[in-house]
């Protein structure tokens, strides 16, 4: 049955009432990459309700590129490791007795269980908790018990699988994927280069080093991964509307936005005249700065404070969001207004998240296909939707030439 008939059938006037019959190039192809933000639209809502589209962004978006995945003050010593979950593959980043951070799949060679099953600790070897094969902290398979008498196993060949692994400050990154996608190698960059000079120099001057981590806070949203990065990069066009308190502390009209080739920095110098109470106490200095680094990661800074954000894919319409904060003083003496600091952003993002569910129940109604962009605002966004559009051409591409 060809679209037109199929149309006609369902008695839906429009081909983007019904994506699921479409198929992935025609989706991925209905987003006009090069259009101006003056011209541009937003990506078509299917993205972000069509479950083939968050498969490919498993594998385009999320496996080839860098992903937060520990911070390196949960690993001072050899033998401390952090347990995650990348769309679904098991990772495990473990400090080796040679003091290297490395990272592997946390998926025994023996039968796939995962072999570290705490979220952090510390160990002295990785002891699979199915048969008991262990493995050094340097990955390396040691004991394999009541296992005599296989042939052609090697035990060299069966350490755990590593994964890319780069830190940038306290921050762990890891790559699922080395560039197996036939003729996508070219794509593969180190995390420096990644990330670019320009913002690496930012953050130097930045002196994060000052800041100790504090606290971690998981929020789940009924929500696709890409409506938060959305909400997150509107160039703080939703902050007087949905924000009252955050409003009160930023000057609206002086924010700004620059992006750079994978990052976008939104920024507001700060007012104290007419701060709200509880949000003016604990959000100071001169600006607010908001960086985004393509695709799911955000750093949040303002005087003597910061949070990140990871935005952690879960299912299409399911998504949690992993805050850490960060404080100067994380002394017991400080520990009421470091609270304080945390209730706010809470707030904050108990205010996001309403909103986001919103829109995620919108983007499936067949009265929606896609929206315009604000040129004052949303050019972060924009760049949001090209970089997303280069990942999953390439995916539907390739798929093409197989
Ligand atoms: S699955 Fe790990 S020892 Fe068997
Ligand atoms: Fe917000």
């Amino acid at each position: 049955m060809n679209i037109s008939r199929l149309t006609a059938f369902a008695g839906l006037s429009q081909l983007e009432s019904i994506p699921m019959m479409l198929d992935l190039e025609t989706i991925i192809g209905s987003y006009d990459a090069k259009a101006q933000l003056d011209q541009a639209s937003t990506i078509p809502a299917a993205w972000y309700t069509d479950k083939r589209i968050f498969e490919l962004e498993k594998q385009m978006v999320f496996g080839r590129s860098w992903q937060f995945a520990a911070r390196a003050d949960q690993l001072p010593e050899p033998g401390d490791f952090v347990t995650t979950d990348i769309v679904g593959e098991p990772i495990v980043i473990v400090r080796g007795s040679d003091q290297v951070v490395r990272g592997f799949f946390n998926v025994c060679r023996h039968h796939a269980a995962a072999v570290m099953t705490e979220p952090a600790g510390h160990a002295n070897q990785m002891r699979c908790p199915y048969h008991g094969w262990t493995y050094s902290l340097e990955g390396e398979l040691k004991g394999t018990p009541d296992f005599s008498g296989v042939c052609n196993f090697d035990r060299e060949e069966n350490g755990l699988a590593p994964v890319e692994l780069s830190a940038w400050g306290n921050w762990v990154f890891v790559r699922l994927e080395g560039g197996q996608v036939r003729h996508l190698n070219e794509s593969r960059v180190s995390l420096d280069d990644f990330l670019g000079t320009d913002l690496i120099n930012q953050f130097q001057s930045l002196n994060l080093g000052n800041l100790h981590w504090f606290e971690r806070r998981r929020y789940i949203l009924n929500c696709n991964w890409k409506v938060f990065v959305d909400n997150y990069l509107d160039g703080g066009y939703h902050v007087p509307h949905l924000h009252k308190g955050l409003d009160s502390v930023l000057d609206y009209s002086n924010y700004t936005i620059e992006n750079g080739e994978h990052f976008c920095l939104q920024s507001s110098p700060m007012v104290t005249a007419g701060a709200e109470s509880p949000t003016g106490a604990v959000r100071t200095g001169r600006r607010a700065l908001y960086y985004w680094l393509y695709p799911n990661f955000m750093i949040n800074c303002y005087e003597g404070v910061m949070d990140t954000n990871l935005v952690r894919p879960l299912a299409v319409d399911r998504t949690e969001v992993v805050f850490d904060f960060y404080f100067a003083d994380v002394s017991e003496q400080a520990r009421e207004r470091n609270l304080a600091s945390v209730d706010v952003g809470e707030r904050i993002q108990q205010e996001d998240l309403d909103i986001c569910e919103s829109v995620q129940r919108g983007l499936k109604s067949r009265g929606y296909t896609a929206g315009r962009l604000s040129v004052r605002r949303e050019a972060g966004e924009h760049l949001f939707h090209q970089l997303l559009h280069a990942d999953s051409k390439a995916g539907t591409d390739a798929a093409v030439d197989r």
